[in-house]
Parts: structure tokens; C-alpha cells; sequence
């Protein structure tokens, strides 16, 4: 779906999120969310927090899980992932604190198997994820799992590709103080989700976008074997849309 511009493509968004949650409070349900990072979800979690303060959407049935996090990074730090979604949403809505997971990136190196295990299995305890939301890297990964991550990937450590590192350097003082790694959902764990949806805004997402819309499936491009999903959209602007 191709939007004039990311505030109302965010929007749309939003309130597709919000009709899931309160179509889950009307049945009782839990609302499963998978949530991303970067700049791209900022606008929809302005949304988000705008329809929590004047339309009295609640998160108190919501169930959320991060997709990544840098490594090693301290929870405080200002680039940590888990900064960035207590700045930008969980602060600012009624989410119990308890129903938020986001990956650990104080955790010691010995204990990240373990961990992305244990995190694979609350997912699947709570009946998996109802609908994921994903940015897109230049090179097409999705979360932090960079060009040559297998379909079958589950949860681990990823070397970051230098361009990646290289394109969220802004976040940090200097090159040399972004992460060279990081721990990530797998493409596995991302194609169990029930529904999907990538959001992209800006030029610079043109080209990955249709190649990721239009090319052949292939772990060159990440985001590109979202193609094997039965219920995935790409939400973008016009500006990202100019290559297809
Ligand atoms: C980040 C995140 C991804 C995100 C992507 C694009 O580093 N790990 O989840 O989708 O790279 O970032 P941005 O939205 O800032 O363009």
C-alpha cells in the first residue's frame, strides 16, 4: 500500500493496530505484538501513544516482544533498544511492564543461547505473534538479521554488516562507539508471526524495496523472503515506491 507520505501510512497503520487490540479486549484475548526500532516506526508510535491520550486505547491486554537489540549495550544507554521503546511508547501508554519483552543486550556472551531460547519459548507460549511490525534496512534485513541469514535462522548473536553500522552511526558520538553486533529474532521466528507488516519511508528505500517486492526470493535480500508469507503488506510512502 502506497501512502502519500509516512504520517498517514503510520496512521493507517495505528489504527489497523488498534482495531486488533480492541477487537482482542472484546474477546477477552491477549494482543501480541511484535515491535521494531530505528527511525522508521516513530510516527506510529506517536500514533499509538496520541490514540492512548485522546481515544482510550488501552495496552493492558497487550503482549509485546522486540525483535532486536545491540551487543553488548547497557538497557540505560541512549541508543539501547530498550531506551528507544520506553521513549517512544511504553512510557507513555498503560502496557503492564511485565508483558514487555525486548532482547537483552547486558546478558553475558555465554548465556545468549540460552536466552534467545527462552525468549523463542515465551513467544510461542503466548500462541505466537498476531502481527508484526518490521522496518527495512538498505541491504533488505529485517530486524538485525543482515544479507545471507538463512530462512531457517532462529534467534541469535549477528555480526552488523559495516553499512548497517554505518547507517545507524548517527545515533551514536562516533563510528567507532556503534555495536558490532547484535542480538536479533531470526527470519524463522519473523515468518512464524501471523500477519505482517514492513513499513518504509524516504528515498533511500526505493531500490530495496522493489527488490524485495518484485526480485526473486533470496537470503540476499532478507526482506525479500517475506514473500514466502501468506499475509504480509508493505506500507510506504510514494518516495519509497518510485523503483516499482
Ligand atoms: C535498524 C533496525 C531494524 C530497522 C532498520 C532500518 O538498525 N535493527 O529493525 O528496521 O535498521 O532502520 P531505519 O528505520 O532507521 O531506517
Amino acid at each position: 500500500r502506497i501512502y502519500p507520505d509516512l504520517y498517514q501510512g503510520s496512521q493507517a497503520v495505528a489504527q489497523e493496530i488498534a482495531a486488533l487490540i480492541r477487537d482482542k479486549q472484546k474477546k477477552k484475548q491477549k494482543c501480541v505484538l511484535g515491535l521494531a526500532t530505528g527511525s522508521t516506526p516513530k510516527a506510529l508510535y506517536a500514533e499509538l501513544v496520541r490514540m492512548h491520550r485522546e481515544e482510550k486505547l488501552s495496552f493492558k491486554n497487550v503482549i509485546s516482544f522486540n525483535l532486536d537489540e545491540y551487543y553488548p549495550i547497557s538497557k540505560n544507554e541512549r541508543q539501547s533498544y530498550n531506551r528507544f521503546m520506553k521513549y517512544h511508547l511504553f512510557d507513555h501508554v498503560d502496557i503492564d511492564p511485565k508483558n514487555i519483552h525486548i532482547p537483552d543486550g547486558e546478558v553475558a556472551k555465554d548465556d545468549i543461547k540460552a536466552q534467545a531460547a527462552a525468549y523463542e519459548k515465551k513467544i510461542a507460549a503466548v500462541g505466537g505473534i498476531d502481527l508484526q511490525i518490521l522496518g527495512i534496512g538498505k541491504n533488505g534485513h529485517i530486524g538485525f538479521n543482515e544479507p545471507g541469514s538463512s530462512v531457517l535462522s532462529k534467534m541469535r548473536l549477528i555480526a552488523l554488516d559495516n553499512s548497517t553500522r554505518i547507517a545507524n552511526a548517527y545515533e551514536f558520538s562516533s563510528m567507532a562507539e556503534v555495536p558490532r553486533l547484535a542480538i536479533t529474532m531470526g527470519i524463522s521466528n519473523i515468518l512464524q508471526a501471523k500477519k505482517i507488516v514492513l513499513l518504509a519511508w524516504g528515498g533511500s528505500k526505493a531500490k530495496v524495496i522493489q527488490q524485495s517486492v518484485e526480485e526473486d526470493v533470496t537470503e540476499r535480500i532478507p526482506a525479500s523472503l517475506l514473500q514466502n508469507h501468506d499475509d504480509v503488506t508493505f506500507v510506504i510512502d510514494e518516495s519509497a515506491g518510485v523503483e516499482l
